[in-house]
């Protein structure tokens, strides 16, 4: 799988109540979710992640509130804030993550193509300096 990170805007159904966004297999969504996590009451100054996955696809939203994401594979070095429900963060494959600078009120969901299994992570750096090649 190659690595690679990308952001998706999702279409919004709003009317005079609010808004609401659906997600949908194949349509919005290019994966098939196994399972869903999120990540919320982030204490101040805490940060997140410090690891690589070899082989999942997962689709980061802050459905509330805001949060940095750190990404590297590659040659390639990028950064996204996530501050919006509308768009989400698509990751795959063998990508360095690392999330900074929660909002007190950020809620992220996370969105996987995999069951969690912890023989996908890489959580030491240097493995994954070895592993991606570079
Ligand atoms: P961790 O990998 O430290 O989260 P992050 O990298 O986002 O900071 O996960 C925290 C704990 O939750 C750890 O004990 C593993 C567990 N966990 C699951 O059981 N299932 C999951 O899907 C995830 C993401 C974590």
């Amino acid at each position: 799988m190659t690595a690679d990170t990308s952001l998706i805007r999702f279409g919004v159904f709003g009317d005079n109540r609010g808004s609401l966004i659906a997600l949908e297999n194949g349509h919005n969504l290019p994966f098939d979710v196994k399972r869903v996590y999120y990540i919320y009451g982030t204490k101040e100054g805490v940060s997140r992640g410090f690891h690589a996955h070899r082989k999942l696809k997962q689709m980061l939203i802050a459905v509330r509130g805001s949060v940095t994401v750190k990404c590297e594979y590659g040659d390639r070095k990028k950064e996204y804030t996530l501050n919006r429900p509308d768009e989400g963060l698509l990751i795959e494959g063998l990508v360095w993550r690392e999330m900074h600078d929660f909002s007190p009120d950020c809620v992220l969901v996370v969105l996987a193509d995999e069951y969690y299994s912890e023989s996908d992570y890489i959580r030491d750096y240097e493995t994954f300096l070895k592993e991606n090649g570079k």
